[in-house]
């Protein structure tokens, strides 16, 4: 949905403080979003993600698919305890599933 997309960009603006998209993204606090929605968690190569994040992967990890994303945006602290993204949240329901078109919009 186009509409959703476009308010998902603009909640995009609250990430862009640490996260990039795009042909010539880099990783800077936080990792590269580039094809997100479907990529397993702590997959970017030279990113150095916290102990939270490595422990997760390690232990079989997941896909960021529409729960995982929703929950971890939600609470990011709560979703994986520890874990160094310094992000209080999204706390409207809209602003989620906006957000969660976007990244699909970005995503393979
Ligand atoms: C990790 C999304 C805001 C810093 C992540 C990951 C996602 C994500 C999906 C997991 C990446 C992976 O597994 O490779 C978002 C979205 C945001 C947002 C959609 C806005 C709604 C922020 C902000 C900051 C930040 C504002 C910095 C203040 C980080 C860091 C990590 C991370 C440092 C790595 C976490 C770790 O290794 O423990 N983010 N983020 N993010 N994000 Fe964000």
């Amino acid at each position: 949905d186009e509409a959703l997309v476009k308010s998902g960009l603009k909640v995009f603006k609250k990430c862009k403080a640490c996260h990039q998209v795009g042909d010539k993204a880099k990783n800077k606090v936080g990792p590269v979003l580039n094809d997100i929605f479907g990529r397993e968690i702590a997959s970017i190569d030279g990113f150095k993600y916290s102990k939270a994040f490595a422990a997760k992967k390690e232990e079989g990890g997941f896909v960021w698919d529409e729960e995982n994303i929703s929950g971890y945006l939600t609470k990011p602290k709560k979703f994986i305890p520890k874990n160094k993204m310094a992000f209080v949240g999204l706390k409207k329901e809209k602003d989620i599933k906006a957000i969660i078109e976007y990244l699909k919009s970005i995503s393979q």
